[in-house]
């Protein structure tokens, strides 16, 4: 398997061309088929990548690092706090060692302004692919994992009628990087999208407007609602998940008046009714059970939960393949 996209930095899907991303896509139908059938994948033989955690994770640490082992390689997970970053080493410093060390770096700085920075900083000094694992802007690794089980479940994704929707939840301040990459990534592929939140949620307007170029420019669609009932009524599928107010309120506080005045922002039974009758649920996980949503909606016949995370190895596998070659 050529390494298609050697050295090529995967911090936004906005950078890659939709061409590019339709080969990531293939690349992890293949890898998923390969899996399945015990095909040997060392196609990163003796190749090595670190990755640093600022935050906790489940998926994205474990689709890396059992990843690369897949594929022949090794994955070095790194705490950030038990480096030397957490004494000040800066990001410049870090990317030249690492990177004369390894064959790929990847990275989850989730802290609002400063995840992205770190990441670009990184990449500027890098010899070797920074790969996002989540910063406080995009999710690229969960876009892609999406829309690769958006394909496997509906043969066309052109006029698919998808609500990105807003949902109460406690456990956290979610970053926006998983709705944001959504509004971008689906209206590139002729999406029907729709975003709904109850005011003070906002997401930046540059991607609000990026958002409608991409629709236009691809023949879907992208509208704003604040009804989630409108959201939810036709869709063919939808995504209820809670982000964080940080566009408006930069406290990393998780409960205010504002949360909590919006509880009703849950996706019940009540609310599926309103879809399609095929309609699929979707969550990037973890989700906050009976806050975000119903048991008996994720745990019922829409829900392609497990499908959707079971994803995040093999598109995760195609990025580390196609972009971490022979330096
Ligand atoms: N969806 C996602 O990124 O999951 P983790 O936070 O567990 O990695």
């Amino acid at each position: 398997m050529e390494p298609l996209f050697k050295g090529k930095h995967f911090i936004t899907l906005e950078e890659w061309k939709k061409e590019e991303i339709d080969v990531l896509l293939e690349v992890s139908k293949t890898l998923k088929s390969e899996f399945y059938s015990n095909k040997d994948t060392t196609y990163l033989k003796n190749k090595t990548a670190f990755l640093m955690f600022f935050e906790q994770s489940t998926r994205t640490r474990n689709s890396m690092e059992a990843g690369l082992a897949q594929l022949g390689g090794h994955a070095t997970f790194l705490d950030t706090s038990k480096m030397q970053i957490s004494h000040g080493e800066s990001a410049k410093d870090t990317a030249r060692i690492l990177s004369s060390y390894g064959h790929g770096i990847a990275c989850r700085n989730c802290f609002w302004e400063v995840g992205n920075k770190f990441l670009r900083e990184m990449a500027a000094n890098s010899t070797v692919p920074i790969m996002n694992l989540q910063c406080d802007i995009y999710h690229p690794m969960q876009g892609l994992a999406d829309l690769m089980t958006i394909q496997e479940v509906f043969e066309d994704t052109k006029k698919l009628k998808i609500s990105i929707i807003w949902a109460y939840a406690t456990t956290h301040k979610k970053p926006i990087s998983v709705p944001l990459t959504q509004i971008l990534l689906f209206p590139r592929y002729g999406m029907d999208v729709t975003l709904a939140y109850p005011k003070g949620y906002e997401l930046p307007e540059w991607a609000i407007e990026q958002a409608k170029k991409h629709a236009k420019e691809n023949g879907g669609s992208f509208r704003i609602t604040h009804n989630m009932e409108e959201a939810f009524q036709n869709a063919d599928i939808v995504i209820p998940k809670n982000w964080g107010s940080w566009v408006n309120n930069q406290s990393s506080a998780v409960v205010d008046d504002l949360l909590e005045s919006y509880k009703s922002w849950k996706c019940t039974e009540e609310m599926m009714a309103l879809a399609n009758k095929n309609v699929k649920y979707m969550h990037a996980l973890p989700a906050d059970r009976g806050n975000e949503v119903e048991d008996s909606v994720i745990d019922g016949e829409h829900s392609i939960i497990y499908q959707e995370a079971e994803n995040r190895i093999h598109t995760a596998k195609a990025v580390m393949a196609m972009t971490m070659g022979n330096k």
